[in-house]
């Protein structure tokens, strides 16, 4: 078995995620072991609702959730509510109107002693995928470094490699959010997974409605939970899934067709720039980065069949 540990913020595509995380233990060598959770896409508070709804949602209270960061290294928390809503999911919860009493409870250890606890426990077999800003993973890997060497894979979701970015063109928001933790990751981890914003909406990784009225229609608990929690919206054709499309890399790597090596540094200063994830592609003449040895394999390829397919299982 491969053993993960999924660093979230909570925002729907990552409530989406977790569903298909979930949904492919039992046919997949995978294995959660942990959710550790972050401030990100909202705010703290609201992001331990959501993962707590989540694992309901998905008949999973059984796997434990830890609360990590509250807010970034040094930057202003700016949440992403005006895209996903207050809550993140959509205004799931005004709609809803749920009770905030029956919720399950994160466990006491925090976020980041349980990844620091995990990497050790599971040495040389531990995974850990981030759909949030990397905040937790940074303070982990500063407060005990020896777990860097301990990890198997170590998969981000972030980075405007084109810079086609949604946080300006030079940035993605995983990565914006807290610019100084991402540097910590790039700078400090040897062989890092990276699935940035451009794979996300290259136009053969997007789901069109058809589709996605499929995804939605689920019957099943978690079906109906991922129906209230999805939102279609008027005039759009097609939608991207970030977090949900890593989950999938991190389940089974074949479903990358293809990516590349390459060196890849966070940019710290800036008034447009910071926050950018400034990537080697090879032509340009910058020799301290042309000759560094490339800490990123990025995804650029998925093969959708595959995702779709996980998609689809994860909603019964
Ligand atoms: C990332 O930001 C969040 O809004 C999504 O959940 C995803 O992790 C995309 O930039
Ligand atoms: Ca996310």
């Amino acid at each position: 078995k491969d053993y993960w540990i999924i660093d979230t913020d909570a925002g729907v595509d990552d409530c989406q995620a977790l569903a298909l995380a979930f949904s492919c233990q039992d046919s997949h060598n995978f294995e959660v072991l942990a959710i550790t959770v972050l401030a990100g896409n909202v705010l703290l508070p609201q992001a331990i609702m959501n993962i707590a709804e989540t694992l309901k949602a998905c008949n999973k209270e059984n796997i434990p959730f830890y609360i990590g960061a509250d807010r970034p290294l040094i930057s202003t928390l700016t949440p992403a509510t005006h895209i996903h809503g207050v809550d993140g999911l959509n205004n799931y919860w005004q709609r809803e109107g749920k009770s905030r009493e029956d919720h399950i409870k994160p466990q006491s250890k925090s976020a980041v002693q349980a990844i620091i606890d995990l990497a050790h426990e599971y040495s040389g077999n531990i995974n850990i995928v981030t759909i949030g800003p990397l905040t937790n993973l940074a303070l982990a890997a500063c407060q005990n470094p020896e777990i860097i060497s301990m990890f198997k894979r170590v998969l981000v979701m972030g980075g405007a490699v084109h810079y086609r970015g949604n946080r300006y063109i030079t940035n993605e928001f995983n990565i914006w959010c807290d610019p100084e933790a991402a540097h910590i990751i790039f700078e400090r981890f040897p062989s890092i997974e990276l699935v940035p914003w451009e794979t996300c909406i290259d136009k053969e990784h997007l789901l069109d409605l058809d589709f996605l009225r499929s995804y939605i229609s689920g019957t099943s608990r978690v079906g109906k939970f991922i129906g209230e929690i999805t939102a279609v919206r008027e005039g759009r054709t097609t939608v991207h899934f970030c977090d949900p499309l890593t989950l999938a890399v991190a389940i089974d790597r074949n479903v990358v067709v293809s990516g590349s090596k390459r060196k890849g540094v966070i940019e710290l200063k800036g008034t447009t720039t910071r926050g950018m994830t400034l990537i080697n592609w090879g032509s340009s003449d910058m020799e301290e980065i042309n000759e560094a040895v490339p800490n990123l394999f990025i995804v650029e390829k998925v093969n959708m069949e595959i995702v779709k397919q996980m998609l689809l299982s994860s909603i019964n």
